[in-house]
């Protein structure tokens, strides 16, 4: 009994505090190593300097890592945009009302992409870059990185199995945990796992016949529209699944019921759409940067 205090204080806090658990971000970067081209895999894996399979999931978690050290800070705000919408009656996204002077995930995407794609800048900054590319495009796709209430639902007590956690934790790790199973001491094999299903589902199973308009809104050359259609999209699950019946009447509720039952879909949806646009995502920069600065990579890059 002495231990669930301690427990509860780290899973409001702790874990509360942390972007879309590894468990989502590993997993979307694993199963963009799926579909990513051959040129784009030696890419990134020059760039991010490391020849294994693990290249993207192993880099998928760092912005959580440097986000509360002192350098960091500044990318704190990269991870979200606050939706001041009214869920459950109205979902919406609108950037110049919702984003942070500071910034937020839209701008951070757009800003991260021009500088991978940028061939003066030296290839630590642009590894750096990619780093973060891989993060946000995981973050806009968990809906409580797109919504203000309760501060992304941070502040909103729920009970999961009886425990209290809250809400934001629960969109973040516990559901995806629950649906995959399997010791979360572990989420590197879990992802690789679960990412394996989920590109088996997206080649020829349940994912195959949407797949390709999962791309439908990718312009690499406006990253901010680019960012936006994805973040309307997931903000909109703020209405329809996260808060069904508003933000006071979840206070309390227990989740792991019928909640996570219709919420699971959409993580699981959620997940395999970040991770076929992030490979989406990279082919275009890969693609573009070697396009443009054929005659140029070399500089920057010899200071490897
Ligand atoms: C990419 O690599 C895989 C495995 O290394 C190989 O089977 C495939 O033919 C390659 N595809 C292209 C287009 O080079
Ligand atoms: C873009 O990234 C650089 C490097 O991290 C940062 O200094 C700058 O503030 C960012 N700009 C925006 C608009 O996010």
């Amino acid at each position: 009994m002495k231990l669930l205090p301690l427990l509860t204080v780290l899973g409001t806090s702790t874990y509360g505090a942390l972007a879309w658990g590894s468990l989502g971000h590993v997993t979307t970067a694993y199963l963009a190593s799926h579909f990513v081209s051959n040129t784009t895999e030696a890419f990134f894996q020059d760039l991010l300097r490391d020849e294994t399979s693990d290249y993207l999931g192993k880099v998928a978690t760092w912005a959580d890592t440097i986000r509360y050290t002192r350098w960091g800070r500044f990318t704190s705000v990269f991870h979200f945009i606050d939706a001041k919408d009214e869920p459950p009656n109205y979902c919406g996204v609108d950037l110049a009302r919702d984003c942070k002077p500071e910034g937020c995930v839209v701008t951070a995407l757009a800003n991260y992409t021009a500088r991978l794609l940028d061939p003066a800048l030296p290839a630590w900054e642009r590894n750096q870059a990619a780093r973060f590319v891989v993060h946000f495009v995981g973050d806009i796709h968990q809906p409580l990185h797109d919504e203000n209430v309760a501060r992304g639902g941070n502040g909103i007590h729920v009970l999961w199995q009886g425990r209290q956690f809250n809400l934001h934790y629960v969109w973040d790790s516990a559901i995806a945990e629950r649906l995959i199973g399997g010791s979360r001491r572990k989420p590197y094999d879990n992802a690789r796992r679960w990412a394996e299903e989920l590109a088996v589902e997206i080649r020829e199973g349940k994912f195959a016949d949407e797949r390709e308009g999962w791309l439908k809104d990718v312009d690499v050359d406006d990253a901010t529209e680019t960012a936006l259609a994805w973040v309307r999209e997931g903000n909109a699950y703020v209405c329809s699944h996260v808060l069904p019946e508003g933000p006071l009447v979840i206070e309390g509720q227990e989740l792991s019921g019928e909640y996570y039952e219709k919420a699971a879909p959409v993580i699981e949806l959620q997940v395999a759409r970040a991770g076929y646009r992030m490979a989406a995502w990279l082919d275009l920069i890969a693609k573009r940067f070697q396009e443009q600065g054929a005659d140029r990579v070399e500089g920057p890059w010899e200071e490897l």
